[in-house]
């Protein structure tokens, strides 16, 4: 048998070759006689020919259609100097073939196989298996391969070990809602599935295991976004007898890894911080994208001095009123700035105020805007001046609860910045979140909850305000953001029962929860455990990142739909009633609307 080469492999060493290649036909032209196939695998295409004067090999040939699966047997040969396709990396060469065979026809697929498609994806996801046939899946298939395959060889020099953990488990809460899986032996009972490998890599630290890692599966019952799966993939590792700095300086190099391996960049490390306090002050989000400035300016002390309701109340009752300066912005149409508005709205924001400075040494009249008549002008000349602002620019004003003014006017400044065209398209920026409160307040549910999960340590110059002022502790978290994506973050975490019983009480969970839920740690922690800390990649949204994707779908061979389901099998799907039975479930029948 000739040996294979890869469609994508042939070069001008292989002239003159007897050779065997496998793949699908892409297009099939007809020259006058001389019949010319593209022919693909996962490598690339090459051009195979079929002379006439083999008549059985020619009228095979013929009959080929798109994506009919082929092997070919053939002499490799040069291109005549004008049928050289310099676009293609295999465009010198091509293979005369001497025999073919039709291995297994195909269908018409439902869409083009290639790069240029535009199907919709929800038809894309029910042929998966043919949508990953297209170049360019088939590169984000090979990228991810050789991401995770830089990880795994980059932690493994690093002395970690792989560990699997368990996927039929009990709760592990990292803020979202579980999978469950009820259980047949244990009637009534049901598993969870890991939201990450959390316990289970700090029981590893406390066995002495030192240094793990896992390319590990995470479930998230959670409203779903372009950048969230159900199911998901971290690069998920846990050090032991390490502080903060040392964890980021090997996440630091790990990431490096990746993309030297990816993308075949050099990252500059380390990588800048940010306290969580200036990430939010200035940018109103925890993931700031730092590419561009656009800082937001805080004026609620101002505001409490004016009459403007609409600020003076938040101003006045622990809200927040902030600007956001864009420079050259006085040129924005009235359609834009409604466009704007409407867009804040979906954050919650009651109004999008804005004021075009035209002539700031002209004060009230050389502003134009719906709110300056009710701000006196020293108001309006010291707002000029804390805002920097120039003639020319347009401020546009958040007034309200806080974290509805940082997200509106946080998601807004990333929004006008695509708008303006002011990210580069090849600048990347890596920014280290540091300093996190360690709890924050749930106004819903009237409760503090952690704002990492609840094993993060606190800062442990703080440990005495655990029980007073909880809300003003730092823990020691932190996490990964990549150009205002958070791609990765973890902590250092508590290694004495008798801190993590106060935080547990701290959140609200009493004794008896906390021993029902997590008494297997609790005791773990009570034989010899080590500090430890450690940190999880986002992997789909590494690679949907480096690979300029619109969704983490276009990474996951097999994703879910925005409705968590898998539309090519069915999934989810109804089970037979004898299933029901054999699990002690019943069915409810459905309440009348
Ligand atoms: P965290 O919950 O921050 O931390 O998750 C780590 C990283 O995983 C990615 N991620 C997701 N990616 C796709 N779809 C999702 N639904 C999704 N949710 C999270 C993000 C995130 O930064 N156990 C801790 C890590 C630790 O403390 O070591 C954890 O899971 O990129
Ligand atoms: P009103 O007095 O409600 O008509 O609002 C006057 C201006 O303030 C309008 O331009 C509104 O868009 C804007 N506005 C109203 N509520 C807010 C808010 N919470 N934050 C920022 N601007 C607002």
């Amino acid at each position: 048998m000739n040996k294979r080469i890869y469609c994508g492999d042939f070069k001008d060493g292989n002239l003159g070759q007897s050779v065997r290649l496998n793949g699908w036909v892409e297009t099939n032209r007809d020259h006058g006689g001389v019949i010319f196939l593209d022919v693909r695998d996962r490598s690339g295409v090459i051009q195979v020919v079929a002379h006439p004067d083999k008549v059985d090999v020619h009228a095979l040939a013929h009959s080929l259609r798109q994506q009919d699966v082929v092997e070919v047997f053939g002499t490799v040969i040069a291109r005549s100097d004008e049928t050289i396709n310099s676009h293609l990396k295999t465009g010198a060469v091509e293979v005369v073939i001497d025999r073919l065979v039709c291995i297994n026809r195909s269908k018409t697929p439902p869409f083009p196989i290639d790069d240029h498609c535009n199907t919709g994806e929800q038809h894309r996801l029910e042929y998966r298996y043919l949508d990953l046939r297209r170049p360019v899946m088939q590169r984000n298939m090979m990228l991810r391969h050789k991401v995770t395959h830089a990880a795994r060889h980059y932690l493994d020099q690093q002395g970690f070990l792989e560990v699997e953990t368990p996927i039929l488990n009990k709760s592990t809460p990292e803020g979202a809602r579980d999978y469950l899986v009820p259980s047949r032996i244990h009637t009534g009972s049901f598993y969870a599935l890991p939201q990450s490998p959390q316990l289970f890599k700090q029981l590893l630290m406390v066995a002495g295991m030192d240094r793990y890692y896992q390319i590990a599966r995470c479930f998230r019952d959670e409203d779903l976004r372009a950048d969230r799966q159900p199911e998901f993939t971290q690069v998920d590792l846990e050090m032991s007898f390490v502080c903060q700095d040392e964890v980021m300086a090997l996440a630091e190099g790990l990431i490096g890894a990746m993309f030297k391996a990816g993308m075949d960049v050099t990252l500059n490390t380390p990588f800048p911080r940010i306290s969580y306090h200036e990430a939010m002050d200035k940018y109103g989000l925890d993931r700031p994208d730092v590419r561009f400035a656009l800082e937001h300016v805080d004026i609620t002390d101002l505001m409490r001095e004016v009459d403007f309701k609409v600020f003076r109340e938040p101003a006045e009752k622990g809200g927040l009123v902030k600007v956001l300066r864009i420079p050259g912005g006085a040129t924005l149409s009235r359609k834009k700035i409604d466009d704007y508005t409407k867009f804040v709205g979906i954050y919650g924001a009651k109004g999008l105020a804005w004021i075009k400075v035209n002539q700031s040494a002209n004060l009230p009249s050389g502003l134009q805007s719906p709110i300056v008549k009710f701000l006196p002008e020293s108001i309006l000349s010291r707002l000029l001046d804390r805002c920097d602002a120039k003639d020319g620019d347009i401020l546009f004003f958040g007034a309200g609860e806080r974290n509805v003014v940082n997200d509106a006017l946080g998601y807004l400044r990333v929004r006008i910045a695509q708008d303006l065209g002011l990210i580069a398209k090849d600048q990347q920026s890596f920014v280290w979140v540091v300093d996190f409160p360690m709890f924050e307040w749930n106004a819903e549910e009237k409760r503090m909850q952690a704002l990492h999960h609840p094993f993060t340590a606190p800062d442990p110059s703080a440990l005495d305000q655990l029980e007073t002022t909880p809300l003003a502790i730092n823990s020691q978290a932190y996490d990964l953001v990549w150009n205002g994506t958070e791609i990765g973050g973890g902590s250092i975490r508590i290694h004495d029962s008798e801190i993590q019983n106060r935080v547990f009480t701290a959140l609200g969970i009493d004794a008896e929860e906390a021993q029902e839920k997590f008494g297997f740690l609790l005791d773990a922690l009570q034989y010899g455990a080590p500090p430890h800390g450690g940190l999880a990649f986002g992997l789909d949204r590494v690679l949907a990142l480096m690979t300029n994707a619109e969704s983490i779908r276009d990474v996951i061979a097999f994703p879910k739909t925005q409705r968590a389901a898998d539309t090519m099998c069915d999934a989810p799907a109804e089970v037979a009633d004898r299933q029901w039975q054999a699990l002690g479930l019943r069915k409810r029948h459905k309440l009348t609307e």
